[in-house]
């Protein structure tokens, strides 16, 4: 029973040589690996990678978990303004962990619990209906942002204040918490002026890799998530993902089974639970997937623009939807099944007499079925040349999701050791952001302003309405 990569239809011998992996390429890699296996532990040793450290920070764990018990003794909603890192792992771990209809339960079908809510977009529609559903004297939002400046969050975290300030008079700041940087930045300021509640995320934590943080952990705990579980889960997991030998650690041995591939020319990471609970552990993934490794600079400095491109999917449902591209559409995708060797619950197939061409089914439950599909799928994949493997977990639970989410994290950190970038930040955001504070009219962005007017005025503009 543990974490398993069934990577068998990964190999040449059973899809091919021009897309499968061979042995000989991995024994290859093996030097490479332990060496970069070496540079990750002595930045770890240095304190470069504090993410590695985050399962077993014992005593902060105990604190968010009271911290979370508080909060869900004295708040019937919460509701997390945060966007990528600061939302996306809340997010997985909730509808993985929780109930899957949690927000639609009662308190007491919730155990108590409040309604968590995750708002991670400035939609007008998106923020405008659910400020509509909330009661404000119940309500309290956790503001999470490791900078403290993200634009997106910023602005929905003004209308929040205002909106809560005209409901409840001077005590507005009771409703707000703040989770950002431990010293710095525009959050923590006004957390310190004003007098929020706040708690820190650790120093050198970037958002993707910050769920076993406050970020993710304080809004779990509320909700009734076993943190302690959780991080137990990742924590017991980090002796097999740290050691050093290639084909002995799953997540390096993942990593290079990706590296290779995309080396093939498969540069599409498809991520496809077969779990209605695991449906957002693959949204996580292609943010930390695709932040991490998507860079235009190796780390000699050379323009190289590397990087998969995750996408994802949901099984069995994406077979009525996607599998027929992945089948005999181009050969450009690795897709990696995640399932839980047990779904928790078993619904029978009953028998119906008058529907005799459905008599196979009877006898057997949605979980056989679920399972047998994505195992036909997989050999189906690979019986047409299609890469895919397998990663499974025993079951869906907080120890299993932190052994999950951990695997991924030290998976990316090495994959960006062996594409040869930086896996921890993220340059190619900047412009973008940089553009979106000159269009708003943010002091000091004026010169953005007439380079983007000069960009978009510059040009034809095709435009058919
Ligand atoms: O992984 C990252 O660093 C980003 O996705 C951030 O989490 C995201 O941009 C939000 O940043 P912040 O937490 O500073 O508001």
């Amino acid at each position: 029973m543990g974490l398993k990569l069934d990577f068998t239809n990964m190999t040449a011998a059973v899809v091919g040589e021009e897309f499968g992996v061979r042995d000989e390429e991995l024994e290859a890699l093996r030097p490479r690996a332990a060496a970069i296996h070496r540079t990750l532990m002595a930045g770890r040793e240095k304190g470069f990678s504090p993410f590695y450290e985050l399962p077993f920070q014992a005593r902060e764990a105990e604190t968010l978990m009271r911290a979370g018990d508080e909060l869900a003794g004295r708040w019937e909603t919460l509701v997390v303004l945060g966007i990528g890192g600061s939302a996306l792992g809340t997010t997985a771990l909730m509808r993985a962990l929780c109930p899957l209809h949690h927000n639609l339960l009662g308190p007491e079908a919730r155990g108590g619990r409040p309604r968590l809510f995750v708002l991670d977009n400035v939609d007008p529609a998106g923020v405008g209906e659910t400020l509509d559903l909330l009661d404000p004297g119940s309500t309290l939002f956790l503001v999470v942002s490791k900078s403290g400046s993200t634009v997106e969050t910023m602005a929905q975290f003004l209308i929040a204040r205002a909106w809560m300030e005209e409901a409840v008079g001077d005590s507005f700041r009771d409703h707000f918490l703040l989770i950002t940087d431990p010293v710095s930045g525009g959050l923590r300021q006004l957390a310190k002026q004003q007098g929020y509640a706040s708690f820190a995320i650790p120093e050198g934590i970037g958002g993707r890799f910050s769920v076993f943080s406050a970020v993710g952990l304080l809004p779990l705990a509320a909700a009734g998530v076993d943190i302690r579980a959780l991080l137990g889960g990742a924590a017991a997991l980090e002796p097999r993902v740290t050691s050093g030998e290639l084909l002995e650690n799953p997540a390096y041995l993942n990593a290079a089974l990706q590296f290779l591939s995309y080396g093939k020319g498969l540069r599409i990471s498809v991520m496809m639970p077969y779990s209605d609970r695991l449906r957002d552990v693959a949204g996580w993934f292609g943010q930390i997937w695709a932040e991490s490794l998507g860079k235009k600079y190796d780390l000699g400095g050379r323009a190289v623009h590397v990087g998969p491109t995750p996408v994802s999917a949901l099984g069995t449902t994406d077979q009525h939807s996607q599998v027929q591209l992945y089948m005999e559409g181009p050969f450009d995708k690795v897709v990696t099944f995640l399932a839980p060797e047990d779904y928790g619950r078993n619904l029978p197939i009953p028998a119906y007499a008058a529907a005799p061409h459905l008599g196979y089914l009877e006898g057997q439950g949605l979980e056989d079925l679920i399972r047998v599909e994505q195992q036909a799928t997989a050999v189906a994949l690979a019986k047409n040349g299609r890469p895919n493997c397998t990663l499974s977990i025993p079951e869906v639970s907080a120890e299993w999701l932190g052994a999950l989410l951990y695997f991924f994290e030290i998976q990316t950190v090495f994959a960006g050791a062996l594409f040869d970038i930086n896996p921890l930040d993220q340059p190619g955001v900047e412009e973008g952001k940089e553009f979106t504070y000159a269009l708003m009219g943010r002091a000091g962005f004026e010169q953005k302003l007439s380079e983007f007017n000069s960009l978009a005025q510059g040009v034809n503009r095709r435009i058919l309405s």
